[in-house]
């Protein structure tokens, strides 16, 4: 499981510092992750109080983390926490965290504003930096359209609550090298997860997969054919998933589903994408969802919005 504490590879090109680059509910996480598995992190968000709150979650979570591997010893409990938070160091200055040997962007879904900062990133940071995002939805080819080191930029997309998830999805550019794929291959296993790899495809493989799922729940709710409730449990006990897809929708947060459809929609023109009314309605009326209730209680809807 995620509570496992995993060796970093000894490859040539083992990563050894990670810059996070936004401190939302999935940025936050994989500073976490990151840290937990030794790297040395910098954790970059332009608010000052996102990255105190980013370092208060770290901190919930990773005890969480701990009670888990050490039980009751209190002193290794507060060891782990401890080693684990003075490996992450926080920035409000993109210049501070551009030294690092991988770069993850968790920052707003918003292409220009990715652009922006990938041309920032390329132009500042050494040759051998890997440029890559969580982007859960915007192909990583335009947000790289204005960089040089096509070779070395790429996806890493993590599943919310990161620390929980065990999956990375490693998104490979057809510009990508074998080499910089087998890097963010070695170091997603180091960080303790499973990583399976990906083209630049809208949804990449499993939000094209949730997203159908999760619209055509809603669409069966809007026919009156069962309720939320019933469909959830339906989901749970007869398919074995652990949310039902309301649940799940709750848990991500009911402005990212929109999003996220809605890019797919835009990218594909597939019907099953199209937007679905009740979800337009609920997100217009500011029913978000109770994502914050599984955190520690310290993100807002508007933060886990910047980091998916
Ligand atoms: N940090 C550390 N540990 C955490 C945690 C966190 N943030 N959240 C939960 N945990 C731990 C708990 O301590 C618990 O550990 P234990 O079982 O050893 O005691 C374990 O995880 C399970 O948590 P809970 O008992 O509180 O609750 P559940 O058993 O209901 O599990 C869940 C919660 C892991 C969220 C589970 O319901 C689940 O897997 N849900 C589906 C989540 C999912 O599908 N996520 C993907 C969404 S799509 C996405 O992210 C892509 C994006 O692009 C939109």
């Amino acid at each position: 499981g995620f509570t496992r504490s995993f060796s970093s590879s000894n490859s040539l090109n083992a990563v050894k510092t990670v810059t996070v680059i936004g401190g939302g509910l999935m940025g936050s996480g994989i500073a976490q992750v990151s840290a937990q598995a030794g790297q040395n992190v910098t954790l970059v968000d332009l608010n000052a109080e996102t990255l105190q709150k980013a370092l208060k979650s770290i901190e919930n979570n990773l005890k969480r983390v701990a009670k888990k591997v050490h039980k009751d010893d209190v002193a290794k409990i507060d060891s782990f926490v401890k080693d684990s938070i003075a490996r992450i160091k926080t920035s409000i200055k993109v210049e501070d965290g551009v030294n690092s040997d991988l770069i993850i962007e968790a920052i707003v879904e918003q292409l220009d504003v990715k652009q922006q900062l990938f041309n920032k990133l390329d132009e500042l940071a050494p040759q051998y930096t890997i440029l890559t995002s969580n982007t859960s939805s915007i192909p990583i080819n335009a947000i790289g359209s204005g960089i040089k080191r096509k070779d070395r930029l790429g996806g890493l997309h993590f599943f919310n609550p990161v620390p929980v998830m065990r999956l990375i999805e490693v998104i490979k550019t057809d510009d990508m090298s074998e080499e910089t794929h087998q890097t963010l291959m070695e170091w997603g296993k180091s960080v303790g997860k499973t990583c399976i790899t990906c083209k630049d495809r809208p949804g990449f493989v499993v939000n094209r997969l949730l997203g159908p799922y999760s619209a055509e729940a809603l669409r069966m709710y809007e026919r009156g054919d069962a309720t939320m409730e019933d469909i959830d449990i339906g989901m749970k006990l007869g398919a074995g998933y652990p949310m039902g897809p309301f649940e799940l929708c709750d848990y991500t947060g009911l402005d990212t589903n929109k999003h996220v459809m809605r890019v797919l929609y835009e990218m594909t023109k597939e019907e099953v994408f199209r937007p679905v009314p009740l979800l337009d309605k609920m997100v217009a009326e500011g029913k978000l969802g109770v994502n914050i209730n599984c955190l520690s209680g310290d993100a807002s809807a508007k933060d886990i919005d910047v980091a998916m």
